[in-house]
Formats: C-alpha cells, sequence, structure tokens
C-alpha cells in the first residue's frame, strides 16, 4: 500500500510506515490471507523455535532505572536489554515490579533515574507528538485485558487503526480489523460480540488482536496466560510463538507461567531485589546460586514444568 493521503487540516502527527493491508501482510509473514486459513495455519502450526544471535541489534535498552513511589522503592539501578527478534520472559514474585517495567519501558511511568531507549528512541522526556510515533510501532495486551466493554472486539481492534488513520473508512477499515481477529485465532463471528459475551480466553485473543492492529516490531504481554486452562493456555503460547515467527515481532513477556517460559521464551529476566538480577535461558539459570531463581525454577512447579516440556520432547 502506498502511503495513505492526508486530509487538508489533518494535524494529527506523521503516522510512520503505512498499515499494510491483509494482503501485505499475508505475503510479508502469513501463510494465507483467507482468515479461516489463517487461523488454521496459527493454530496447527507451533512454530519452530529460532533464537536470535547474541549479536542481534539491541530493541530495548534500560539503563540505571530507579522507580519509587513515596518510600517504596520498586526499581533501583535496574538494567535490560531486548533484542530484536527474541521472546524474552520476564519473571519475579509478584508485586517485584514487573508491570511497573513495562510502564516505564512504555512511557507511562516516568521514572526518577536511568534511561529507557525504545526502537533507538529514547522514551523519557518525549513530546505527545513524538511520543505517539513510537507508539505506533508496537502493541500491548495489559495485565487486566483493557478492552473497551462498550465497545464490541471488532470495534476495540478498530481503535487504534482509526487513532493513527483517520482517513481509513469502511469497508477497508471492517476488513483490516476482521484480519487482526483472525490473527488472534478468533471466529468471524467474535468481530461484532462485546467484551462480557467473550470468555476469558477469548479477551485475551481480543486483546491480541488489539496489540496486532497497527503491524507492531514489537509486542508487550502482561501475564497473556493468566486465568486460562493449560489447554486453552498452550494454545495461546503457540499463538504468539507462531505469530512471533511469522510476523518477525520481538516479544517482552511478563508471566508467571513456567510452561509458557519453557515453551516459547528465548531467554528469561528475573527480577528480584529490585532490579534485573539475571537474563539467560533457562538451563543456564539453573546454574545460578540465586535463592529466588532455585526456588522457582527448581522448586515443585519449577520441576514439573521441566519434566514434562522435556518429556514431551519439546526441546532438543
Ligand atoms: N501507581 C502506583 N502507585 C503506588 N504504588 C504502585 C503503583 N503501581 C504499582 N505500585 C506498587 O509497585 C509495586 C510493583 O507493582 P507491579 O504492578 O509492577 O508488580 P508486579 O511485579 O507486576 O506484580 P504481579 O505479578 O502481581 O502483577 C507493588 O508494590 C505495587 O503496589
Ligand atoms: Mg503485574
Amino acid at each position: 500500500m502506498s502511503k495513505p493521503p492526508r486530509n487538508p487540516g489533518d494535524d494529527a502527527p506523521e503516522p510512520g510506515p503505512p498499515l499494510k493491508t491483509p494482503a501485505q501482510t499475508a505475503r510479508a509473514g502469513a501463510a494465507n490471507p483467507k482468515d479461516s486459513e489463517l487461523r488454521a495455519s496459527v493454530r496447527a502450526a507451533p512454530a519452530e523455535r529460532r533464537p536470535p544471535d547474541k549479536d542481534s541489534p539491541t530493541i530495548i535498552k534500560v539503563t540505571g532505572l530507579h522507580n519509587a513511589f513515596g518510600d517504596a522503592v520498586i526499581h533501583d539501578k535496574l538494567d535490560l536489554t531486548v533484542r530484536r527478534g527474541e521472546i524474552l520472559g520476564v519473571v519475579g514474585g509478584s508485586g517485584t515490579g514487573k508491570s511497573v517495567l513495562l510502564r516505564s519501558i512504555i512511557g507511562l511511568q516516568t521514572p526518577g533515574e536511568g534511561t529507557v531507549e525504545v526502537l533507538g528512541e529514547d522514551m523519557i522526556d518525549r513530546t505527545e507528538d513524538e511520543a505517539k510515533n513510537i507508539r505506533r510501532r508496537w502493541g500491548i495486551l495489559f495485565q487486566n485485558g483493557a478492552l473497551f466493554s462498550t465497545l464490541t472486539v471488532a470495534e476495540n481492534v478498530e481503535l487504534p487503526i482509526r487513532e493513527y488513520f483517520p482517513f481509513l473508512k469502511p469497508p477497508l477499515l471492517d476488513e483490516i480489523a476482521s484480519y487482526k481477529i483472525a490473527m488472534g485465532g478468533l471466529p468471524p463471528d467474535a468481530g461484532p460480540k462485546f467484551p462480557s459475551e467473550l470468555s476469558g480466553g477469548m479477551v485475551k485473543r481480543a486483546g491480541l488482536a488489539r496489540a496486532l492492529a497497527l503491524d507492531p516490531e514489537l509486542l508487550f504481554l502482561d501475564e497473556p496466560t493468566a486465568g486460562l486452562d493449560p489447554i486453552a493456555a498452550a494454545a495461546f503460547d503457540q499463538l504468539i510463538l507462531s505469530l512471533q515467527h511469522r510476523l518477525g515481532l520481538t516479544v517482552f513477556l511478563i508471566t508467571h507461567d513456567l510452561d509458557t517460559l519453557h515453551a516459547i521464551c528465548d531467554r528469561v529476566a528475573v527480577l528480584a531485589d529490585k532490579r534485573v538480577v539475571a537474563v539467560d535461558t533457562i538451563s543456564n539459570l539453573l546454574a545460578l546460586d540465586h535463592p529466588w531463581i532455585q526456588e522457582y525454577f527448581n522448586g515443585p512447579r519449577g520441576r514439573t514444568a521441566a519434566e514434562s516440556y522435556y518429556k514431551e520432547g519439546a526441546v532438543a
């Protein structure tokens, strides 16, 4: 699609790379432009994991981050680097500041100290227009879904598209929304439904569809499988893996779900002691002598997840 024309007097900031049409997205990554076939391929074909090289470019760089609420220090001298093309799992006990870290990275929380660079852009002290241009390049699935309850699934998905491309009208707008809904693994009849009419798993998929609305390079997921039954959670994992593989996404994935970490994450960052104490593959993390890491990955649940994962022959 060539760059969309801008309406005279439209003072929206420059919208960045143009939104791909369904056919373009299909050519670029997915196997087939038809909704039903795309959904089937996303469900049926778990993509191979291809960890990015060690020298892949940095897509997120956090340095010396300090966050506090009153006297409560959440982060202190926190450093983290995310490489382009990886699925980075972020773990840590409840309340250790995973969601606050996500909010700091995406500019919703201004840290007391430190630097945050995303996609080569400094995220601190940006003007609203500058921040809006950067936001255009990522998608977020918040911890609580955060769908607008008074809008249908299709309208929720269309919302970010309308914000950045106000001149796009139906039927193209509807066509893009239904394609994203299919990418989220939902059936076409989910589009006209309201969030209250969906199951928890479908709400997550609708949130994912909205996160994919603007063809992001980077996907932030905050506990996407929380509250899902194990089968739905495994299906969601495979959907993320498949989308990452097909669309070349980088994924920043906060989770407590040990199965997810084993199944789809290239590396895992561990938040403890107010900072990232380690970032590595799970097998390398296991060799570290940190009490929380040992308790988490080598405790009863951690061992069960690892055993079931290795038993299924999911990893070489
Ligand atoms: N806006 C805020 N005002 C005051 N305190 C906050 C605010 N946001 C977060 N906190 C506190 O910061 C700490 C970290 O919160 P955060 O939501 O990042 O935890 P988390 O690691 O994501 O936990 P969980 O795994 O339960 O989601 C918590 O103690 C929380 O109460
Ligand atoms: Mg959280």
